[in-house]
């Protein structure tokens, strides 16, 4: 503070001095003050004479020691001396217990305030005593006393917050690289329960099984990953802001809250949208990768038929739907999300005025406005990190009803099922009365009462026309389907009743077009067996009996020999044969084959048909 010196200087010359005086505080030391009241002498005394008094003078001085707080606090630097300090305090110990009250806020216009006004208030601040905010007028030790403890608080703070993260962070990427892995792990065991007909239904195509495998459960880890700790955390930060703010300043908890309903609002239409966006988005991706993983798993065939054009051309159209509805997207959640994130702040503003106005009125108290402004702040980024992480979380939401749908989808039959009869007679098959329909062409009977018996040790041949149902019989000796009526017995013992690992086991198929692996030769022949420590002797003994180990023997590497994805560095015929010597070392009971032979040499048929 600048201290008056003009008129200590004067006096203690012993001039007489008359001086007309604007800042009170020039003339505390003057002999005499003289208080005019339009046009009349009001009161005259010594300065402390008139403020014993209580009178006009002494509501000058609380008045205009208000005001002063302002100046002073700019003027802060100029309190070089701590004597200074000390004699401002002793000069103005009224104007210091107000200080005291109001010097960590910006009051000016209280000054303004009548007489009955600054009465009360001054009464209030009685009241409330000084301990409520006197830290701006600590002064030396206790400044660093008090100083230093909320450093240790802060820095204790500090730790507590790295530890809690620490494990928040942890626990939460945790649980949810967990809950992924299970998700993806029962997702497909859920697979390989499913019969044969599930796969059959255009909606469970390989590429959209294979999102839910992968993309669905990597979306959905947002919705139990860290930001959804986050959200949690600031959820509670915003329940406590609400709580205090409601305790402190019920009126601007209102005029917050009232905003609420509007941003809600908001929100859910963005989330019905994005939900919208999101499965028209899904169903658009799958059709783009069933037609990219279509091209490329037939690549000699679209090359053969120049289909180049045609597929790049659908294949683009697929991803333009998704990328124009995505720009779509963007601009709206770009909107919407910037209107809603800057909203607080408006509300914010609203609450800044409206709290100074409540000050000025004498209805809350200026650090009862702070914490409130703080409590609105808090609520701010609560919402602003909600607002932010809700289309991870619709898109996790999605994501998660689709996976869900798929674990709750019961099969007729669990093809992993443990339980089943484990028949000791298993060389014998035979049909009776059956009648069969696929079940995605139920209007079509493939089989109508049709009762056939396979003898024990015999090998039976089926012929017929393309399409008379020879392969689907197949299909139910292995159980892939159930037939609509009658029944398919395994030595006397009905197929349902057998447990599927075990039907399984008695059989071997080998198809038209076998499906081998992207494996060596040895281990696409031993693929699936439980015991696979089969010996050198026994692979080279199936090898011959189909006919395939004088080719192999002329590979550099023999068996062990890569063949590249589903067999492509072989010929149909060689492909068939490795199959059929898969299907020998198991050594079925049964032996099923569909057409095993159909890419063979005449030669290399009638060898192997020696069997
Ligand atoms: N998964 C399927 N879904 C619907 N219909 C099928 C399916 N598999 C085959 N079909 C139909 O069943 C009939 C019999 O087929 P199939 O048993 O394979 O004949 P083939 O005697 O040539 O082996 C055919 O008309 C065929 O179109
Ligand atoms: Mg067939």
């Amino acid at each position: 503070m600048s201290f008056p010196k003009g008129i200590k200087t004067l006096a203690c010359v012993g001039k007489t001095t008359i001086t007309i005086a604007h800042r009170l505080s020039t003339i505390r030391n003057s002999d005499r003050i003289i208080v005019i009241n339009k046009g009349q002498i009001f009161e005259t005394g010594s300065h402390q004479e008139l403020i014993d008094k209580r009178g006009e003078y002494y509501q000058m001085v609380m008045a205009q020691s208000l005001t002063d707080v302002e100046e002073e606090d700019e003027n802060l630097h100029e309190w070089k001396q701590p004597a200074s300090r000390q004699t401002s305090h002793e000069l103005y110990p009224e104007r210091h217990s107000i200080r005291q009250q109001f010097s960590h806020t910006s009051v000016a216009s209280l000054n303004e305030q009548d007489e009955d006004d600054l009465e009360r208030l001054k009464r209030e601040l009685a009241e409330e005593g000084a301990s409520k905010s006197n830290a701006y007028s600590k002064t030396g030790e206790e400044v660093l006393t008090e100083g230093q403890q909320w450093a240790w608080i802060i820095f204790y703070i500090g730790l507590a917050e790295c530890v809690c993260i620490l494990i928040f962070r942890l626990a939460f990427e945790i649980a949810s690289e967990n809950m992924v892995f299970k998700i993806q792990v029962d997702c497909f065991r859920q697979l390989l329960r499913m019969p044969c007909a599930f796969f059959d239904d255009p909606k469970h195509s390989s590429e959209r099984l294979s999102t839910r495998l992968a993309a669905d459960s990597a979306n959905a880890r947002w919705g139990m990953d860290y930001p959804l700790g986050y959200f949690f955390s600031t959820g509670t930060g915003f329940v406590i802001a609400v709580v205090v703010a409601s305790i402190y300043g019920w009126r601007m908890a209102i005029l917050t809250a009232s905003s609420f309903p509007f941003i809600l609002y908001l929100d859910h239409r963005l989330g019905v949208y994005l939900e919208r966006v999101y499965n028209k988005d899904s169903k658009v991706l799958e059709a783009a990768s069933r037609v990219a993983m279509e091209s490329i798993d037939n690549i000699k065939t679209v090359r053969s038929l120049t289909m180049e054009k045609v597929v790049m051309k659908r294949f683009t159209d697929l991803i333009s739907v998704s990328h124009n509805e995505y720009k779509r997207r963007a601009k709206i959640q770009a909107f919407v999300i910037a209107f809603t994130g800057s909203f607080f702040y408006f509300v914010y503003c609203l609450n800044y005025a409206y709290g100074a106005y409540l000050v000025v009125n004498g209805t809350m108290w200026p650090i009862h406005v702070y914490i409130v402004l703080f409590c609105i702040a808090e609520v701010m980024h609560a919402s602003d990190y909600a607002i932010g992480y809700f289309p991870d979380y619709i898109k996790a939401r999605y994501a998660i009803g689709l996976i869900f749908k798929l674990l709750n989808d019961k099969p007729p039959f669990n093809n992993l099922s443990q339980t089943g009869a484990k028949p000791r007679e298993t060389t014998e098959v035979s049909l009776k009365e059956v009648e069969f329909r696929y079940p995605q062409r139920q209007n079509q009977t493939v089989l109508r009462d049709f009762s056939l018996l396979f003898p024990s040790g015999k090998t039976t041949a089926l012929v017929g026309a393309s399409g008379c149902g020879k392969s689907s019989t197949i299909s139910l000796i292995e159980r892939f389907y159930d037939p609509n009526s009658g029944l398919v017995l395994l030595g006397g013992t009905p197929v349902p009743n057998i447990q599927p690992k075990y039907l399984r086991s008695k059989l071997s198929l080998v198809s038209q077009e076998p499906v081998l692996f992207d494996r060596t030769i040895r281990e696409n022949i031993i693929y699936g067996l439980e015991n696979d420590n089969i010996s050198h002797e026994r692979i080279q003994q199936v090898l011959e009996q189909a006919n395939i180990k004088n080719f192999i023997d002329t590979l550099p590497e023999g068996i062990e020999t890569n063949i590249g994805e589903r067999g492509t560095q072989l010929s149909g015929g060689q492909k068939q044969r490795i199959a059929i010597s898969r299907a020998l070392i198991r050594n079925p009971d049964i032996l099923l084959l569909d057409e095993a032979t159909s890419a063979m040499d005449s030669q290399n048929e009638a060898v192997i048909n020696i069997l």
